[in-house]
């Protein structure tokens, strides 16, 4: 028995020992899902899993904050890939792994955290920053979270992993898989994940399989199926992924040399990714590494809102929605870790907003114009800061940083049907100010054709050099 983690239902607060957890990561008893806990967690019973005799040799070691701030700044000189990797560079926070030389990385995380002042002025904040987590290997935040719970599939022992994407996940797994020589199957919904992500799966060598169905569907389906063949699931359901993508936690407070942002605005997908930043920030300042957390904001599609709903229910119960999004990572209608999410919505004193598809598209556009760029999913996060700002919830003397979870070419064909004016119908830009209308014209820049003539194009660039603002 491991004597290095437990799991406890976020639900019912029952504690299991790691290697008793079921193929679905749910909890026999109130079908609530699992987090990772370790010695040094709230909460951790020494009885639950560990011998007498494990208890008498392995005592509850407790990390020393001045400490690990050393070592994992240290690490950054390695030249082993588990110090390289901005995700096993902080091992002693997620340490779950027997055997570390197990673990399968293409040095994930050490993203940058950029500058943003253009979109700091749009939103009305003095001091704005995006930590870019699609410069991530496979171009989105998912690959934190699967080089750590793919290394468990490893150290178990699976041959095949599986899981069910809106595109992001399923580029990741199959990527780790196929360095680690497992076989991977992919389920997602037919047409309705970007073709950029799809062709990454099929590229690292998965069996990909798209299905009639939402994504709500095809996570419903291979949760039965991995209960009845040997696969290993490697959706958010499986606490270990939320081990990994706790990470960039860790590396913007080293990247602004520990001084705690007073915000952190994140998308809402399935609600994972602000599940795990959550217990990442909280998990340090119960170390002592900080004395406080950012408030975490989670930002929703309104056509795949239901935490948003849930959130301003006054009966709060939790209703699915059919999810409809131009946002595609995000389209989600029943969000496995929305329990997860609200609490740390909660304990950090964050808000839940909601976004409409041209608020997603001015804000993608206005990232990308800062020579960033994102996907849509990850825009979400600027369009709902512009809302904290202009209720008061955020003020222009605080600080924050937006979480971008995937690289813009992961949806090029959004960018293209936005520059060339084809994105949006009438009916989503019904409600857009004039400003907004205004603001989208002006960012839009859509290719030139010309005939390769050398007088024709200086009478273009001429004209279009003489255009007041345009740049
Ligand atoms: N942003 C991007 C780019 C995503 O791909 C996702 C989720 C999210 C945000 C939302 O994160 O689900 O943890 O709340 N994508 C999943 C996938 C569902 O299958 O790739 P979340």
């Amino acid at each position: 028995m491991s004597a290095t983690h437990q799991l406890r239902c976020t639900n019912c607060g029952t504690r299991i020992a790691a290697e008793a957890v079921r193929s679905d990561f749910r909890c026999p008893d109130c079908k609530g899902l699992y987090e990772v806990i370790y010695p040094w967690s709230e909460g951790w019973s020494a009885e639950t899993t560990a011998s007498a005799e494990v208890r008498a040799t392995d005592p509850v070691r407790l990390p020393n904050p001045g400490g690990l701030r050393h070592l994992w700044q240290e690490r950054k000189t390695s030249t082993m890939g588990v110090d390289q990797s901005g995700v096993w560079r902080f091992r002693e926070m997620l340490p779950f792994m027997r055997d570390v030389e197990k673990v399968v990385t293409l040095r994930e995380g050490n993203t940058p955290l950029y500058e943003m002042p253009r979109c700091a002025e749009i939103a009305g904040v003095d001091w704005l920053f995006a930590k870019h987590q699609g410069m991530n290997p496979t171009g989105s935040f998912k690959d934190t979270g699967m080089t750590a719970a793919l290394s468990v599939a490893v150290e178990r022992g699976f041959e095949w992993v599986a899981c069910a994407s809106t595109g992001n996940t399923s580029a990741a797994m199959a990527a780790y898989a196929a360095r680690a020589g497992l076989r991977s199957i992919v389920f997602i919904p037919e047409g309705k994940i970007a073709w950029g992500k799809l062709s990454q799966s099929m590229d690292y060598g998965a069996l990909t399989i798209q299905l009639k169905t939402d994504f709500d569907g095809c996570l419903k389906l291979l949760t039965k199926l991995v209960q009845q063949f040997p696969i290993y699931l490697l959706n958010s359901v499986n606490p270990y992924r939320l081990e990994g993508q706790k990470t960039p936690a860790m590396e913007i407070l080293e990247q602004l040399e520990w001084q705690v942002p007073e915000h952190l605005v994140v998308p809402g997908g399935n609600l994972g990714n602000s599940s795990a930043l959550g217990k990442g920030f909280l998990e340090m300042k119960h170390l002592g590494l900080i004395s406080r957390v950012p408030k975490i904001h989670v930002i929703q599609a309104q056509g795949a809102n239901p935490l948003y709903r849930w959130y301003n229910d006054a009966n709060k119960s939790m209703q699915p929605v059919s999810a409809h999004t131009r946002a595609t990572a995000i389209q989600i209608g029943n969000p496995a870790s929305w329990l997860k999410a609200s609490r740390v919505i909660e304990e950090t004193g964050g808000w839940c907003e909601q976004v409409n598809e041209q608020e997603i598209a001015l804000a993608k556009a206005q990232i990308g114009a800062e020579g960033v760029g994102c996907e849509p999913a990850s825009a979400v996060t600027l369009a709902g800061l512009k809302k904290l700002v202009a209720q008061g919830r955020v003020t222009r003397e605080e600080r924050v940083v937006l979480l971008l979870t995937g690289h813009t070419l992961k949806d090029s064909q959004y960018t293209i049907d936005f520059h060339k004016n084809e994105l949006l119908t009438a009916e989503e830009t019904a409600g857009a100010t004039d400003v907004e209308r205004a603001q989208h014209d002006a960012l839009r820049k859509p290719p030139m054709v010309l005939e390769a003539d050398e007088s024709v194009i200086i009478k273009a660039l001429t004209a279009r050099m003489a255009t007041v603002g345009a740049r």
